[in-house]
């Protein structure tokens, strides 16, 4: 298979080509539908879909500095396809979950809720690490090097590996229910959408560690890495428990296939850009993030997370 070229000007052409319209979907249909799920299954998609939302909306108010700041004119014609692109992604969900859950308010206010009831690891990445790192390009726009750092937290972190594994989740959820064709149809051109970002952001960041700020973007990498797992693992929420010791392992095997995925995306680019050789040190960063969400969530729960159950046997034995 040959790759698509990545140039700039070539991810433009495949935008020009792959436009959608956020505003198009009818939703009266879906919302039929989304009522007759159960309770459960409602809260558990309001959940996923309520995390990429955020996500989305997160994004779109950061970007602008990027795009101003872009080391060179061909980047920015590229990040400002993405500035469209990232607020037509948060008009989909908007237009969503107003339709589904019958809400009638602005967006302003239904974000002002989504953080109220965000986790520690979504408030640390995107209201800390994306906002400080993108309003450092905003302060200081000749500032290569935070420019760089900017793009390893946005493209790479929150792109090509949290929200490959949000959409990878959801859209496994929404095509096991066979239910809802708006959503699957709307997270597939997101996808589409996101694949030319992160090769875009690929891009520019080999581009920058072979200019000399490998080690900036290996830095910020192992400081976001912890917030991005806790954001993928979310100690502080419960997961529910199984009486079934088949459900615990299914659980636990989707959840520990997820993760693994992320980390795998992750070390897949940081080859890609060239710093291969501090791969393993990575790696190790994500596992002892991953340890330490996981006694998080003990310490916040009282039990041990399923996917330890798993791995290191029952916790309490009946007799
Ligand atoms: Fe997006
Ligand atoms: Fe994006």
């Amino acid at each position: 298979v040959k790759a698509e070229p990545t140039g700039p000007l070539q991810l433009f052409s495949r935008w020009e080509r792959q436009q959608w319209q956020a505003t198009d979907y009818a939703l009266t249909a879906e919302a039929d539908a989304w009522a007759k799920l159960r309770p459960f299954t409602q809260e558990e998609l309001s959940a996923l879909i309520g995390q990429f939302f955020l996500g989305e909306a997160a994004v779109t108010e950061t970007l602008a500095p990027l795009a101003h700041a872009a080391p060179n004119p061909e980047w920015q014609l590229f990040l400002c396809t993405q500035l469209a692109d990232e607020a037509r992604h948060t008009v989909f969900f908007l237009r969503y979950v107003k339709a589904v859950q019958r809400r009638h308010e602005e967006l302003g206010d239904l974000l002002s809720e989504l953080w109220r009831s965000a986790s520690a690891g979504q408030i640390q990445l995107f209201q800390r690490e994306l906002s400080d790192a993108t309003e450092r390009v905003r302060t200081s726009p000749d500032d290569e090097e935070a420019w760089y750092r900017a793009i390893a937290i946005y493209h790479l972190l929150v792109e090509a590996v949290l929200a490959i594994a949000g959409q990878k989740s959801l859209l496994a959820t929404v095509r096991e229910l066979a239910v809802l064709p708006v959503l699957e149809d709307g997270i597939l051109h997101v996808a589409r959408d996101e694949s030319r970002h992160i090769a875009f952001g690929t891009d520019a960041l080999r581009h920058g560690v072979q200019i000399g700020y490998g080690d900036a973007i290996h830095d910020t990498l192992s400081v976001g890495i912890p917030s991005v797992v806790h954001v993928l693992i979310d100690p502080g929420r419960r997961s529910p428990s199984f009486l079934l010791r088949p459900l615990l392992l299914r659980r636990a095997a989707q959840l520990e296939a997820l993760w693994e995925s992320a980390m795998l995306a992750l070390l897949k680019r940081v080859r890609s850009i060239g710093l291969a050789q501090r791969a393993w040190e990575i790696e190790q960063t994500w596992l002892v993030a991953r340890d330490d969400a996981l006694d998080r969530y003990e310490a916040i729960h009282g039990v041990q997370h399923p996917v330890r159950q798993v791995t290191q046997g029952p916790v309490e034995v009946k007799r």
